[in-house]
């Protein structure tokens, strides 16, 4: 009897000194002063230029599957030109960077997390999240914004995206993608 009061005592005081010490660990606002302005919508459109295959290719298939063989199980990773325009040599503002996989027996349905990368313009140094799915077979796809660093901290919203051309004699690609995004 004596013996397991003595054990309660000790998980309850173990419990307290946890639960204390996470309370200091949580205190963040001190050494990291954050003030949100006001949450604004902001606007805009992008371009994906992939290359499919050669030297310069922005997209590699790991595992099963490939650009033209779209099978349940393919990964595919991807480092895409981010521009202003769907012309080749339009202004660039950074990459996509993507990792990938067909999670459909019956779709080219991609399960995918998107990073745009800004390393130009007015975004310069941020970073947008998107994840979610994109079915490859549908003209135009709706994407979740799940967050982002740097302008985009906080951020939710949505993209809608779609493909422009895929030149399968060049192996180059462009996709469209319409942003709109909440943020600070
Ligand atoms: C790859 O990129 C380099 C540098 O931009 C370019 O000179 C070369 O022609 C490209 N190669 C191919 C196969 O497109
Ligand atoms: C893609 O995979 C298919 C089926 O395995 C194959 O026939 C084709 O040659 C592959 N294409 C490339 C570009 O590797
Ligand atoms: C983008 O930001 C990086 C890092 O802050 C800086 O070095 C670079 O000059 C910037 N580029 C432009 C085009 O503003
Ligand atoms: C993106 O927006 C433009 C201009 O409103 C529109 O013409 C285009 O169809 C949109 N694209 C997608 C994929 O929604």
């Amino acid at each position: 009897m004596a013996a397991s009061f003595q054990t309660n005592l000790i998980i309850i005081l173990l419990a307290l000194l946890l639960s204390s010490s996470a309370t200091i660990a949580q205190e963040l606002d001190v050494a990291e002063p954050l003030s949100l302005g006001r949450e604004k919508l902001t606007r805009f459109r992008l371009y994906l230029h992939e290359v499919f295959d050669g030297r310069n290719a922005t997209v590699v298939y790991a595992a099963v599957g490939n650009a033209t063989n779209l099978v349940f199980g393919t990964i595919s990773v991807l480092n895409d030109i981010l521009a202003l325009g769907p012309e080749p040599g339009s202004k660039v503002v950074g990459r996509a960077q993507a990792l990938g996989a067909i999670a459909s027996q019956t779709q080219p349905a991609l399960t995918m997390i998107m990073n745009f990368v800004f390393t130009d313009g007015k975004f310069n140094g941020s970073v947008l999240t998107i994840a979610g799915r994109n079915n490859l077979n549908l003209k135009v796809r709706e994407l979740p914004i799940v967050g982002g660093n740097g302008a985009f901290r906080f951020a939710r919203g949505y993209v809608r995206t779609s493909t422009i051309f895929i030149n399968s004699v060049n192996k180059v690609g462009v996709v469209e993608y319409n942003v709109s995004v909440l943020h600070y």
